[in-house]
């Protein structure tokens, strides 16, 4: 047989599926992938019945249905003051994740340079891979996550096409600051770069800490394509839809990608979304209080079991470094607390490609029941 696309060969199963299905051969409680182990709120559900119930079973435009592109674009004006053409500037995807493989698909060309702050998504390097781009990465250090300005300035050149942001950040729950999303724009302009921030945990914010767009600063929104999705907010993360806003001409080359990737998008779910994205006011407060009482439960819990998590500022993720626990690194102390404490957690040394930093630490992910993450606790405190 002839060889597949060779960009895929050194692709392995990802860590996800790796680390659920060692959760399920040990009968570990499973900590390590990002959803929720609870459904979204019932009012959703019926929302998505009633829309297969009104016909709306066919496909949807490929751009995604209109009404929900306008909701966003409300939805976008009236949170962060961004205006969007629903008709030119907005487009439904399967997801978060498919914005990103379209985007990328759309604006690189094999060779040109991308720089990608690690730790990272890992789909952003795996699309990366197989658009034959060179990836450039730039750490992001313990214990801030925070860049050194001479490795971000360094990474830059006259190649560079495209700078990958994730904000709020998965793994380590960081949300950059103004003056961080300031530095990467003046770098993007200085070499005509565009810029992907994918935001897919936009309103899962803390401490009364406010999620900014890189869009809303300075001219970002020129060279910007902003990705969002459902599936966080609502607690849906099997739905898949999500969103790419960006001006119309850098849209306009995603969506040529889009039509002949997934064509459009499962249409009662859309019209679920639209709906709920409308009660995002009256929604928000509570999922928000949700998930912060769920930290600081998960995070007080760590601290009884002689972790020092780094409390997130966003995400449902929290990282705790090893390094007083074990002498293993990160892959070796999930194996053993996989084993001995039936606990699933992530290894990040798979988010790096560059720095050593993700050996000396662990990512758990709190979006669990709390009968599930007091069960998780206990094992964690038990002397197994
Ligand atoms: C940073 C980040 N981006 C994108 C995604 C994927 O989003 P979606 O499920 O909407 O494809 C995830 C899911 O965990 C994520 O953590």
């Amino acid at each position: 047989m002839k060889t597949p696309n060779f960009s895929i060969l050194n692709f392995k199963e990802s860590i996800f599926a790796t680390m659920t299905k060692m959760a399920q051969k040990n009968a570990a409680i499973n900590l390590s992938q990002g959803f929720p182990d609870f459904d979204g709120p019932p009012w959703l559900m019926d929302l998505v019945t009633e829309a297969m119930k009104s016909g709306h079973n066919q496909y949807a435009p490929t751009h995604g249905i209109v009404e929900l592109r306008k909701t966003l674009a409300q939805t976008y004006k009236k949170i962060y003051g961004l205006e969007f053409d629903p008709m030119d500037e907005i487009t439904i995807t399967n997801g978060a994740t498919e914005a990103i493989f379209c985007t990328i698909m759309a604006l690189v060309n094999p060779a040109d340079e991308v720089i990608v702050l690690e730790p990272f998504y890992d789909s952003y390097v795996a699309t990366l891979n197989l658009a034959r781009a060179k990836i450039i990465p730039v750490t992001l250090y313990r214990k801030e996550f925070r860049w050194r300005i001479e490795e971000l300035t360094q990474a830059f050149s006259d190649k560079t096409k495209l700078i990958i942001l994730n904000n709020p950040h998965n793994p380590t729950g960081k949300v950059f600051t103004r003056e961080e999303l300031e530095t990467i724009i003046h770098l993007a302009e200085q070499y005509d770069a565009y810029i992907l921030s994918d935001e897919v945990y936009e309103f899962l914010t803390f401490d009364g800490v406010a999620h900014l767009p890189i869009a809303t600063l300075m001219k970002a929104i020129e060279r910007t394509v902003t990705i969002s999705s459902a599936g966080k907010t609502f607690g849906v993360t099997g739905w898949k839809i999500g969103w790419i806003l960006a001006c119309g001409a850098i849209s306009h080359h995603i969506r040529m990608i889009h039509q002949f990737n997934t064509f459009s998008v499962c249409t009662p779910m859309q019209w679920g979304v639209n709906q709920a994205l409308q009660r995002l006011d009256e929604y928000l407060p509570t999922f928000r209080r949700l998930y912060q009482e769920k930290r600081d439960f998960f995070c007080q819990g760590l601290i009884e079991a002689s972790y020092l998590p780094i409390i997130p500022k966003g995400t449902y993720f929290t990282v705790a470094p090893i390094g007083q626990l074990t002498q293993l690194h990160d892959v070796g102390h999930c194996m053993e607390l996989i084993e001995r404490k039936k606990v699933a957690a992530i290894p990040p040394s798979v988010f790096y490609l560059k720095s050593q930093e993700g050996q000396e630490y662990i990512r758990f992910c709190f979006a669990k029941k709390a009968e599930t993450l007091e069960k998780a606790l206990q094992n964690l405190k038990s002397r197994l």
